[in-house]
């Protein structure tokens, strides 16, 4: 079988080679699964370089999320062979998802909402449902509430927009450049602050009265993540989702308890199976509403992975999928 995979880090076009590696073998409760598309993000792009915490060491083999279809299952794995998943890869061991089989742990995996495509189902954990969990389970945003969604034209920021519309709060969105801030905007956002132009904090200000921001979903981390926690309203939360500027946002006891916030991390893959279900069935409604959708802004094939990766440094917004296989090639195959 094929798989995308570097022995040293670098960029990706000069690091990457499809290599012909032997099919892994599931362990307990991990399933062997024959990939049909990869997202690709933000994290991928650091992971080939170097700059992931989680991959410390080459080999590196990139793709966390994909869509595929259970192929061989290890002991205590729940979904039988055949079964549509999305989910993670082993991309933490170098058996990523940009390769024809991959191998996917239980925890974060769910059966495809049949509302989803591939291209779609590939980032939807990732995305709508560490959004969902963070929104709906951690913070309890509610109707009326505002939201602020640092780095909202991002694959996870996106999600958070659409989903804090559809659950009735005012969005505020961060962004960089007016592309991205357009981008915010078509995804539902109410305002959006350009951080190029205009300061977060007393910007933020001014768009709630002083009121501040009820909940904050922060995936940039860093500077904003300070900026985003001075204009917090009373009892206000805020997520820790990820670290796109290169340092998570530190969380400060002094000021927390001073000025009565809370704050609390939201993974797509940690979330007991009641949270789960009752987060697919929320999102799955929604689907069906058309109150999300989403946004896959890039689609690759599997030979220009390289080139899929590299796009996530510069003016990528929303979410790129490269495509592994189809499943009617799959079925069509001997
Ligand atoms: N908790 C979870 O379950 C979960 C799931 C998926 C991803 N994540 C994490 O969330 C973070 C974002 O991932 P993603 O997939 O949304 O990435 P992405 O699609 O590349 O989006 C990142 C966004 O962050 C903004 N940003 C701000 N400062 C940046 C900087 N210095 N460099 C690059 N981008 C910057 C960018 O918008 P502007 O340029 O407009 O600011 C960009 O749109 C990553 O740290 C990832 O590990 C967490």
């Amino acid at each position: 079988m094929k798989r995308w995979q570097a022995t040293e880090f670098g960029m990706p076009q000069a690091v990457l080679k499809l290599a012909e590696v032997a099919l892994p073998e599931p362990g307990p409760r991990e399933a062997r699964v024959r990939v049909l598309a990869a997202s690709v993000a933000l994290p991928d792009l650091l992971m080939v370089q170097g700059r992931y915490p989680f991959v410390p060491a080459p080999p590196v083999s990139p793709g966390q999320e994909i869509v595929g279809i259970v192929d061989k299952a290890g002991s205590g794995y729940p979904f039988p062979v055949g079964t549509r998943i999305m989910g993670n890869s082993r991309a933490d061991i170098a058996v990523g998802g940009l390769a024809e089989y991959t191998l996917s742990p239980a925890t974060g995996a769910v059966p495809v909402l049949p509302e989803l495509t591939d291209s779609q189902a590939a980032g939807f954990p990732g995305s709508f449902h560490v959004a969902h969990i963070g929104l709906a389970h951690r913070a309890a945003l509610q109707p009326g509430e505002t939201l602020l969604v640092l780095g909202g034209s991002g694959r996870t920021g996106s999600a958070a927009i659409q989903l804090g519309k559809a659950l009735g709060a005012t969005v505020i969105a961060t962004a960089r450049n007016h592309d991205k801030a357009r981008f915010c905007q078509a995804q539902g956002a109410d305002h959006v602050i350009n951080l190029r132009e205009q300061p977060l904090t007393d910007t933020v200000r001014d768009l709630t009265g002083g009121h501040g921001v009820d909940v904050v979903y922060d995936t940039v981390g860093g500077e904003t993540y300070d900026q985003a926690t001075h204009a917090i309203a009373r009892a206000g939360r805020v997520l820790l989702v990820g670290f796109a500027s290169g340092t998570w946002g530190q969380p400060d006891p002094q000021h927390i308890m001073f000025n009565d916030y809370s704050v609390s991390g939201a993974l797509s893959a940690f979330r007991h199976d009641t949270e789960r279900d009752e987060t697919l069935n929320a999102l799955a409604d929604l689907l069906r509403q058309g109150a999300i959708s989403p946004p896959v802004t890039d689609q690759y094939t599997f030979d220009d992975v390289p080139a899929a990766i590299t796009s996530r440094s510069g003016d990528a917004v929303g979410q790129a999928v490269v495509t592994v296989a189809s499943t009617a090639e799959l079925v069509a195959a001997p």
